[in-house]
Formats: structure tokens, C-alpha cells, sequence
């Protein structure tokens, strides 16, 4: 019997159909700020018919999740979309792994609409390889304000502000600061000391040139010193102690929301940590401004120290190409930029945004970014400028020393210098 020209589809075109609206989206946003942002970009995608299947890996910093997305691939098991940033992205890529972009950077005029640093993320040999969603800014001193304003102590913003201010606190029975030997979370405090304490032209001739001469520079020697002394700030205060005495602290590996969790209860008054803190002080309830106030590293207030996330689309067999590609221009779009950077704690990729619409500490973060006089330095450990490898035998080294209160802080620097030469030159940019 002839099928009349009009039929809906039978059922499992139908669903078939359905099926090319799905995307697995693997990731590691799984802390409450996190989740929300996902949630919103989810959401978001619904109201179009496309639907986000959740990948998430647990553990911050992605260390797991890139793991399991190496695993999947390698099983071809991959997701269609993965969150991929900086120099992973650029591996992947250059794999052949990644669909184009390029009819949607396009169509969506990324060109003039993003941040020119955010479209050199997003370009390997030529070609868009990913969707951008948000900068975040690494190098943050958080301050719990109603500690401080309690206890009626000057909020730091040089080092000796801080050591003041440590020693009114533990005098008070606070812990001045949240630490974790998580050791992404180690490095990641370590390379804002480094900023602060090489300033961004020799911290550029680091980790983006890997000048080994640069790493000489005392510099380095007073950054490691820098984070010993952070890291004891973190001893608790025991009970009953009374004292005001520092000693050496051992917080343990605990995960990044434990410390937000503390700090927003006012267990502990100070954090250096990147901005995804903000998003989860937010999920918290608590508010930029009123509940705790967003300082610079010391020294680096002037610097903006960024990681860019990054969507990344999976080539397979062109099923899910379409629905790939109206996720990645979802993802562009301004409104959406606005409201996901505001709950995930980063600030929008794109140039044109109304700057009102961020809360005070993102307005901060945003102008210092698009001023072209600002020094914006990428992050290493967050994957700004070294590959997979190198990223990680950088943040072993920085823990290493850490752990080990008998390694001095030359010693440690010799390490890193050591770890350089055998990581050998920055490799050349890829032949077009
Ligand atoms: C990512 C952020 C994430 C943070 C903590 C960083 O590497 O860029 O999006 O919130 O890790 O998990």
C-alpha cells in the first residue's frame, strides 16, 4: 500500500530524529556554582529541542575527567561534546578529533564579537575547534568580610597586610586560611605567588617562552618561600592553645568546595583560588561586596592571570553534526554568556556585553581583561600554556615541595629548572 506524501514519520524515525537532538556533554562541573551553570546551559538547550545527557567527572581542575575522555575515546565510546581548554584542546585537534566550527564562528561573526585572546584559544591550524563559555581569573584573594569587619582587622593587600592580619586572626581563634594539598589546588596558589613575585613580564618568559635563564631568577626561589608560608597559615588553631604561634600546617587533600564550605562559614578568613569560587560562594548564598570582598594576590592586582573554558565538539559519524553546531552558537550567544558567567563565577568571552549586568568582583575581572594595557598571562596549571604532560610534571614538582618541609625552596627551583630542560624548548606552532 502507498504511503501518503504527507505521513509523519513511523516511530523510529521518530525517535531516531530525537536521538540526533542528544548530546553527551562530559565535564567536571559537579560542585553546587558548577552544576548551576551547567544546569542554565542545559536548560537553555531544551527550549531549542536539543538535550544535554550528562558526562560529568567528579574532581576539580578536570585531572579525572581528562582521563576518562581519553578512556572513552579509545574505546569509541566518545561524547559528542567534551570540555576541552587551551593546550588539551590543541591536542585534540590536532588528532583530527574535533569537528570545525567554522561555519558557526562565522555565522555568529565570533571574529569581531569575542575577546581576540578567547578566538586564539579557540583556533588551531586555522580553524575554530571549540565553543567558548566563560574567563575565568586565577589570581583572587578572597576575604571573609564578616570576619574581618568583626574582628575589626584591615582587609590585607600586600603580604605584610596579610601576615598581620593572620596573626589578629589566629589571636582570635580563626584559621587565617584554606589550603589543600590537592595537588592541582597546591599549583594553582603557587603560579598566582609566581605572578606576584616574577611580575608578568618574566612570569611570560616562563611558561609561555620556557626561557630556561628566566628560571634562574630569584624570583622563583621567593615564590616557593611565599607558599610555604601560605600553606601554614592553614595549621588550625588548636583548641585551648590560646597561642598565636604558627606551625606547620597539614591540611590534607580536600576537595575545593570543602574549603569554600569552611570559608563561607567563617571557619577560615582568607583563600587564593580561582573564580569558580566566587560561582560557588554564590550557589552559597553569599554575595561579592557584603559577604566577602575580591582582592588581587598581592602583587599582581594589576595582572590578569586567566583560563578559558572551552566546549569542544567530537567528530563522529555527522548524526549529531547539526545539533553540535546550534549548541556551539548557543553557547556564543550574548545572553547566554551573561547568564551562565554570572552563576559560574568567569566573565563572558565576548566584547560586547552589557558590563552592569556582572556582580562588582566579574565587573573587575571583565574590564582588566578587555583593557589591551593590562599583562594577561595564561595559566599553567589550568592548561593555558603547557600540554597534558608537562602541566602535570609542573604541578608534581610544586607539590613535592609542599609536602616535604625538608626541601628547601632552592632546591625546589633547581627541580623546576631541571623539569624544564627535560621538557625541553616550547614546541614550535603547528605548520598550517
Ligand atoms: C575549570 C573551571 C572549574 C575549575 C574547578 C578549572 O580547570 O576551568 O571551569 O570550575 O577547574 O573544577
Amino acid at each position: 500500500m502507498l504511503q501518503p506524501l504527507s505521513a509523519a514519520p513511523t516511530a523510529p524515525a521518530a525517535s531516531a530524529l530525537q536521538a540526533n537532538q542528544d548530546l553527551n556533554v562530559l565535564h567536571w562541573w559537579t560542585s553546587a556554582g558548577e552544576r548551576a551553570a551547567a544546569d542554565l546551559v542545559a536548560a537553555r538547550m531544551a527550549e531549542q529541542g536539543l538535550r544535554w545527557v550528562d558526562g560529568a567527572v567528579a574532581g576539580g581542575g578536570g585531572g579525572g575527567a581528562i582521563k576518562v575522555l581519553n578512556e572513552r575515546t579509545l574505546r569509541g565510546q566518545a561524547p559528542q561534546v567534551a570540555q576541552l581548554n587551551g593546550q588539551a584542546l590543541r591536542e585534540w585537534a590536532e588528532l583530527g578529533l574535533l569537528l570545525r566550527l567554522d561555519g558557526v564562528a562565522q555565522r555568529r561573526d565570533w571574529r569581531s564579537t569575542l575577546f581576540p585572546q578567547v578566538m586564539s584559544q579557540l583556533n588551531v591550524r586555522e580553524h575554530v575547534v571549540a565553543a567558548p563559555l566563560g574567563i575565568h581569573r586565577i589570581n583572587n584573594l578572597y576575604l571573609n568580610l564578616a570576619l574581618f569587619r568583626q574582628l575589626k582587622i584591615e582587609p590585607p593587600s600586600d603580604w605584610a597586610g596579610v601576615m598581620r592580619a593572620a596573626s589578629a586572626l589566629r589571636a582570635a581563634g580563626i584559621t587565617p586560611v584554606g589550603f589543600s594539598d590537592e595537588p592541582w589546588q597546591v599549583a594553582t596558589v603557587f603560579e598566582a605567588m609566581l605572578l606576584g613575585e616574577a611580575g608578568p613580564a618574566l612570569y611570560q618568559r616562563m611558561v609561555v617562552q620556557r626561557d630556561l635563564q628566566a628560571f634562574d631568577d630569584p624570583a622563583l626561589e621567593r615564590s616557593f618561600k611565599r607558599l610555604r608560608e601560605w600553606r601554614n597559615l592553614a595549621a588550625p588553631v588548636s583548641a585551648g592553645s590560646g597561642s598565636n604561634q604558627i606551625g606547620n600546617a597539614n591540611p590534607g587533600e580536600r576537595r575545593w568546595t570543602e574549603l569554600v564550605a569552611d570559608f563561607a562559614a567563617g571557619r577560615t578568613a582568607m583563600l587564593i583560588s580561582g573564580d569558580w569560587v566566587r560561582g560557588e560562594l554564590g550557589a552559597l548564598g553569599q554575595e561579592g561586596g557584603r559577604d566577602f570582598e575580591c582582592k588581587a594576590v598581592p602583587g599582581t592586582a594589576q595582572a590578569h592571570l586567566f583560563s578559558i573554558d572551552t566546549l569542544a565538539m567530537l567528530a563522529g559519524d555527522g548524526s549529531k553534526q547539526p545539533a553540535q553546531e546550534r549548541m556551539a552558537e548557543l553557547l556564543g550567544n550574548a545572553t547566554l554568556q551573561i547568564s551562565y558567567n554570572r552563576i559560574k563565577g568567569s566573565v563572558p568571552v565576548r566584547r560586547d556585553v552589557p558590563v552592569d549586568e556582572l556582580d562588582l568582583c566579574a565587573q573587575r575581572s571583565y574590564r582588566l581583561f578587555a583593557n589591551p594595557g593590562t599583562p594577561r598571562v595564561p595559566s599553567l596549571v589550568h592548561r593555558m600554556a603547557f600540554d597534558e604532560v608537562g602541566k602535570n610534571a609542573f604541578i608534581e614538582t610544586v607539590h613535592r615541595f609542599a609536602l616535604d618541609p625538608n626541601q628547601t625552596p632552592a632546591a625546589a627551583q633547581r627541580r623546576l629548572q631541571a623539569l624544564l630542560r627535560a621538557l625541553g624548548p616550547r614546541p614550535p606552532k603547528a605548520l598550517p
